[in-house]
Formats: C-alpha cells, sequence, structure tokens
C-alpha cells in the first residue's frame, strides 16, 4: 500500500516498551541513513556499542524506550530521556517503510499522554533546522518551537492540562 492511499488514524498506531528481543531492530532503526544524517552525531553505530546502549537503557530508571506499532507491526521508536525535575527529552524515529503516512505526528500526541502517564510535566525536542518531516509532525502534534539557531530547533509541550488517559 502507497504512503498516499494509507493515512492511519492515530487508533491504529500503538506504543508498548521495547523488550530485549527488539535489540536488532533498534540497530537497524538507529543506523537508517536518514536517522544518523538527522542526528547530532551522525556517525554509524557499531553492534557492539548498540547493545550495550540498548541493554543500559532497558535498566535505567532515567530513560523509556518503546517500540511503535502500526496495526501490531514494528514501525520505529520512541524515546524519553529525563532531564530535570519533570522533564524529559523525547526522541522518534519511524521506520522508512512507514514514513511520511501521519504515523510520526500521531505517536508524537500519543507520546504526550504517555509521558504524562509516567510523570513528566514537560517534553522538549532537538531538531535539526533542515529536518522539514520531522519539524512539522512535532508541530502537527502540537509541540511549540522556543529557540532556534542556525543548526537546531527546540520545541517543547507542557503537560500540564494533558488528560493522561487513554
Ligand atoms: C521525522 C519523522 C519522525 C516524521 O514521521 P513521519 O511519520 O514520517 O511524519 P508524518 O507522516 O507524520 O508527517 C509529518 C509532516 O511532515 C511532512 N513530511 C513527511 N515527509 C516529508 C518529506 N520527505 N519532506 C517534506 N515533508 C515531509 C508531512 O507532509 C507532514 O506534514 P503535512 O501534514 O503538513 O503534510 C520520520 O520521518 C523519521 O523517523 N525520519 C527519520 C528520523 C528522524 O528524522 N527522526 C527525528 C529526529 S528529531
Amino acid at each position: 500500500m502507497s504512503p498516499e492511499s494509507f493515512r492511519p488514524p492515530a487508533s491504529v498506531c500503538r506504543l508498548r516498551p521495547a523488550r530485549p528481543e527488539d535489540r536488532d531492530r533498534f540497530w537497524e532503526w538507529r543506523n537508517d541513513p536518514d536517522v544518523r544524517r538527522y542526528s547530532f552525531h551522525p556517525e554509524p553505530i557499531s553492534l557492539s556499542i548498540h547493545e550495550r546502549w540498548f541493554t543500559q537503557s532497558l535498566r535505567s530508571p532515567h530513560r523509556q524506550l518503546y517500540v511503535i506499532e502500526v496495526d501490531s507491526a514494528p514501525a520505529g521508536s520512541l524515546r524519553f530521556d529525563a532531564k530535570g525535575e519533570g522533564e524529559a527529552e523525547i526522541s522518534i524515529v519511524i521506520a522508512s517503510g512507514f514514513r511520511g503516512m501521519g504515523v510520526g505526528a500521531a505517536v508524537l500526541k500519543q507520546a504526550q499522554k504517555l509521558a504524562a502517564t509516567l510523570g513528566y510535566k514537560r517534553l522538549f525536542a532537538r531538531v535539526k533546522v533542515e529536518n522539514i518531516p520531522s519539524r512539522r509532525a512535532f508541530e502537527k502534534a502540537g509541540f511549540q518551537l522556543i529557540d532556534q539557531d542556525h543548526v537546531a530547533c527546540l520545541y517543547e509541550a507542557e503537560l500540564t492540562g494533558v488528560c493522561p488517559a487513554g
């Protein structure tokens, strides 16, 4: 099905906590050429470095990793990194075959409710200026642009008032 003919409603996008057996798909997603290109650290990630990162990430109380599922198929990853009191940085990767279909924007909306259930009061994201799909996805999900320089845009979502249900 082509991206043009399939725009999933938010209801078919689901977030589930990452599990040890997701290790290799996270490695694949993290090394996707667009993901590296739009990362602030664009070097490829070796399997051994990834294994350590993934294992530590699943154990860490300061990081939450989720698999995005579209109709039960793994379609990307979402991550919260606790940064300050009640604050987390949010990162998203949509697998290449699922991009441009509205999944990113839908998941970033759901992520605000999820973050509120985790006790976060504010989310922020740093996005490269030239990463137009990502900027559009954050904006469509209601994030506000609060700062920008020639490298990055800083987006935030205040979660006070976000209903954690659902
Ligand atoms: C950025 C990303 C998360 C966006 O998710 P997505 O599911 O592809 O985005 P959506 O389909 O929800 O589209 C969001 C907006 O971006 C636009 N868009 C999508 N792909 C685009 C492209 N290649 N060029 C320009 N705009 C694009 C969409 O048209 C939409 O805007 P619109 O509704 O005004 O038309 C996803 O493309 C991705 O994972 N990219 C690689 C990794 C990355 O950049 N992660 C973010 C790091 S901050």
